[in-house]
């Protein structure tokens, strides 16, 4: 039976990297992408790169940015040429900085426009590039949300970013109504990646590959099971 085709989206590090390694181990065949090269290569080695494109099966590394309409439609065009298909895309990549709207602290301005193009507009594109080919294969795509996107975050431009992924993907899972994709929001709760505030430190966590079984389990559905919304909390944590 043909292995199924992945693209990860963010996939160098933290949640993007626990996906890739339980999808790996659960057969997929994986295209992981990211801006820098260096980490990307080095978990496209661990999982099986086998030459400059990963041998007939194995792991493609790309880097490309997700706000990159140009670069994100040629990787799928060149995954359908190269692999004959695509099968699920977990759209992932993401930015988080503190913000304040009175300016008490947090990142300036001038910074803002990057995370809500990477959180808002990166999965937007990722699904309007990826979705004629989901069609094709009645595949899935899963949307990385979080928590701060169905709970109020004081302050918070990147909890907004993400109440928009939240909108993203319910109006993505209307459009795909009868097309036989399946659409899945995912929103994790804290997560250490290795980034994570002093202020937040102390808080209940959750390991990456807490969060990767999740994508997984929705992955791993048969194909009438639509799991269109997963919540995964550290214990304890109730935001
Ligand atoms: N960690 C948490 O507590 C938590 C909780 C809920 C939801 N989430 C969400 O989960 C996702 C992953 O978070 P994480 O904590 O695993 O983040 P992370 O460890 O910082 O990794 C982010 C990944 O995204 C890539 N990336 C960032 N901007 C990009 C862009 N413009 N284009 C392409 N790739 C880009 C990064 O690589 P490059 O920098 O090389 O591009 C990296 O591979 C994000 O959407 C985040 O909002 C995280």
């Amino acid at each position: 039976m043909t292995r199924p085709v992945l693209l990860i989206t963010g996939a160098s590090r933290g949640i993007g990297a626990a996906v890739a390694r339980r999808a790996a181990a659960a057969g997929y065949r994986l295209v992981l992408t990211a801006r820098t090269a260096g980490p990307l290569e080095q978990l496209a080695a661990e999982l099986g790169d086998d030459g400059d494109d990963g041998g007939a099966d194995g792991v493609l590394a790309r880097t490309v940015d997700v706000t990159d309409w140009t670069a994100l439609s040629g990787l799928v065009a060149e995954i359908e040429e190269r692999r004959g298909r695509l099968d699920a895309v977990v759209a992932n990549a993401g930015v988080s900085v503190l913000t304040s709207f009175f300016g008490d602290g947090g990142a300036p301005p001038e910074e803002w426009r990057d995370l809500v193009l990477t959180n808002v507009y990166g999965p937007a594109l990722t699904a309007r590039a990826a979705l004629p080919a989901l069609r094709r294969t009645r595949g899935h795509l899963v949307l990385t949300g979080s928590t701060a996107g169905r709970g109020i975050r004081s302050g918070s431009l990147y909890s907004a970013t993400k109440w928009a992924v939240t909108g993203l993907a319910q109006a993505i899972h209307a459009e795909c109504a009868g097309t036989g994709v399946r659409v899945t929001l995912l929103q994790p709760g804290l997560t250490d990646t290795g980034s994570i505030p002093p202020s937040r430190a102390n808080d209940p966590q959750l390991e990456p590959d807490d969060v990767a079984a999740a994508v997984l389990y929705a992955l791993g559905q048969p194909p009438h099971v639509d799991v269109t919304e997963i919540v995964v909390r550290p214990i304890g944590h109730h935001l």
